[in-house]
């Protein structure tokens, strides 16, 4: 190679990292944005039956109306208060390291988040979670994966439908499988959907969400970032399953710098681009 190729090489790695970044950053922003909007969404529900079963209790006066309403207000009470701990457990995984992390529990946490909405989709949950050994990983930026993967499948189902997610360890590794049974992934556009702005929905659904392709970009990003592998495997009709493969090691021997352009969450920006 000429030195005038090598200085040609160099620039576009150099603007290729950058625009990860770019890419990284925004579909931060769009993530944080998504979570607020659902967690506000639920906890708004939550606080919606309490006000309505305190109402009924006042009204009616009878032992049995108002052990009902105390029941239910304490249900959502329970509710509540699990969104508030999961919303709480994100906020307190700011510190953009890597941890020790449970996956089982960030997937419960993870679920919490989407109970609601994937109930007004008629998406049922499946949930098959093995033990697996802890992983050492930037938790936030997980759940961020999860979530997108998450709100894919939900929006691969209009009608409703089936959703698995499935935890078990395999050699060396933790797998963590989302599969939904929506429309699929026709094989030619299989090879673009962890492209950056790679996107066939039109916009953002009733939910706001969807629409940027930055979702799959991410999620790459983030688990190449975390020594791991994402796979896809699709079905046209029948539907898709996205596998992450994610390093069961102990702790890394040389953590990832990892950026810092926004409060709450951020993204090794070195991440090599691998399969
Ligand atoms: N589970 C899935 N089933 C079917 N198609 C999918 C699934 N997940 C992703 N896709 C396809 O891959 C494309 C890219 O997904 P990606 O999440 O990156 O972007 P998006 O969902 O369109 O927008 P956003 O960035 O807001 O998430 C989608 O537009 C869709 O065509
Ligand atoms: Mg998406």
């Amino acid at each position: 190679m000429t030195d005038h190729q090598v200085n040609q090489l160099e620039q576009l790695v150099a603007e290729n990292r950058l625009l990860k970044q770019r890419v990284d950053q925004m579909q931060r922003l769009t993530a944080l944005g998504e979570l607020v909007s659902t967690t506000t969404h639920e906890f708004n529900n939550v606080l919606m039956t309490i006000l309505n079963y305190a109402k009924m209790g006042m009204r009616h006066r009878d032992d049995a109306t108002r052990d009902k309403a105390l029941d239910k207000i304490y249900t959502a009470a329970e509710r509540a208060n699990k969104i508030t701990n999961s919303v709480l457990g994100m906020a307190r995984n700011r510190s953009n390291q890597f941890e020790t992390t449970d996956l089982a529990k960030l997937i419960e946490q993870t679920m919490v988040l989407m109970e609601r909405e994937l109930n007004k989709y008629r998406v049922a949950v499946e949930l098959q979670i093995e033990e697996v050994p802890a992983i050492q990983a930037i938790g936030n930026q997980l759940q961020q994966v999860l979530l997108n993967l998450l709100i894919n499948a939900r929006q691969a189902m209009p009608d409703g439908g089936q959703l698995i997610v499935r935890l078990y360890p395999e050699g060396d590794s933790v797998h963590l499988a989302v599969r939904d049974f929506g429309t699929g992934i026709p094989v030619d556009k299989l090879k673009k959907i962890f492209d950056p702005y790679f996107s066939t929905k039109d916009g953002p659904d009733e939910s706001g969400k969807g629409g940027t392709g930055l979702g799959l970009a991410a999620c790459k990003n983030i688990v190449d970032a975390h020594g791991g592998k994402i796979r896809v495997e699709s079905t046209v009709g029948k539907g898709t399953c996205f596998t992450l493969k994610l390093p069961a090691a102990p702790a890394r021997q040389t953590p990832q710098p990892v950026g810092n352009h926004l409060p709450g969450a951020a993204t090794p920006m070195n991440a090599k681009a691998a399969g």
